[in-house]
C-alpha cells in the first residue's frame, strides 16, 4: 500500500511519539541475537530500526520499502555506514538471494499484503535454516456474519501529541496468518499481544463495533531444509 510523500514525512516526523512498542521488538531481537548477523527490515519506513540494528552490531542490514518517499527519508537520515543499504522494493518480491538472511525483521507491515502467504513465503525464502523472523503486525477478527470484511481496507489512526496520522490496513484474520506461517515452513516460537495505544481504528469506520483489532509480536523460526 502506497504512502504519499506528506504521509511519509508526517509519519517519520512523529515516529518518536508512537514508538512505545519498539522496546519489545528490540528485546526479542537481542534475545535471538543480532551481533554479526545479516538482517533485512521489510517495510523499513524511515530506516530508524535498520540504523539501530547496525549500531547494535549487525554485520549487514538492508532496509526495504515499497514507498519511494520512505526510502528517500531513510537514505537522508542514514549515516554513511557501508553495511547499511536501502532498497526500493515490494516486500513480497525482493531482489535478494534465497537463504541469505540470518534475521528478518518487520514492524507493522505484514497487514498491508493482499494475502498473508505472499509475505510469509518471502520471509521463509530469505531466511537461512533456523533463522528467525521477529515482527509486529495487526490481526483483526470480525464477528460471525461479517467475514466479507476480510481483505478490505480499515482506516487506522496513529495518534501523537501534535495531532494524528491516518493510515490504512487490510483486515487479516488470524486463521489466514496462522495457515500462511505453517505453509511457509515457519514455526511460531513466541507470540505476545502488544498494547499499541496509538494505533486505533478510526471513528469513521462504520464496522468498528464488529471487529477486534489486535497487535501482536511474533518470533518465528525457519524449519531446516532437508538434503
Ligand atoms: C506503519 S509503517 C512502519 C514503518 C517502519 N517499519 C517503522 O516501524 O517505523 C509501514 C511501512 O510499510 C511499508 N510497506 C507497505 N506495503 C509494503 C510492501 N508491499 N512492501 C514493502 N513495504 C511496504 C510502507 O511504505 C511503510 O513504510
Amino acid at each position: 500500500m502506497k504512502y504519499s510523500k506528506e504521509l511519509a514525512q508526517n509519519y517519520s516526523a512523529n515516529r518518536s511519539e508512537y514508538n512505545d512498542t519498539d522496546p519489545m521488538l528490540f528485546a526479542e531481537l537481542e534475545s535471538v541475537g543480532l551481533v554479526g548477523k545479516r538482517i533485512i527490515d521489510i517495510g523499513c519506513g524511515d530506516g530508524s530500526h535498520a540504523a539501530w540494528m547496525v549500531e547494535r552490531g549487525a554485520s549487514q542490514v538492508i532496509g526495504a520499502d515499497l514507498n519511494e518517499s520512505m526510502i528517500a527519508l531513510a537514505k537522508e537520515k542514514a549515516r554513511n555506514w557501508n553495511n547499511l543499504n536501502f532498497l526500493l522494493a515490494d516486500g513480497s518480491k525482493l531482489p535478494i538471494a534465497s537463504e541469505s538472511m540470518d534475521r528478518v525483521v518487520s514492524n507493522y507491515v505484514i497487514h498491508y499484503f493482499p494475502q498473508a502467504i505472499l509475505i510469509f513465503n518471502e520471509i521463509s525464502r530469505l531466511l537461512k535454516d533456523d533463522g528467525y523472523f521477529i515482527g509486529t503486525f495487526n490481526i483483526t477478527d470480525v464477528e460471525k456474519g461479517f467475514e466479507y470484511l476480510y481483505n478490505q481496507v480499515m482506516p487506522i489512526r496513529l495518534q501523537h501529541r501534535h495531532g494524528s496520522v491516518m493510515i490504512k490496513n487490510l483486515i487479516k484474520p488470524r486463521e489466514e496468518i496462522e495457515q500462511a506461517i505453517a505453509d511457509s515452513a515457519l514455526i511460531v516460537l513466541k507470540e505476545l499481544e502488544i498494547n499499541n495505544l496509538h494505533s486505533v481504528v478510526d471513528e469513521s469506520y462504520p464496522y468498528k463495533e464488529y471487529i477486534r483489532k489486535q497487535s501482536v509480536l511474533m518470533v518465528l523460526q525457519r524449519v531446516r531444509r532437508s538434503g
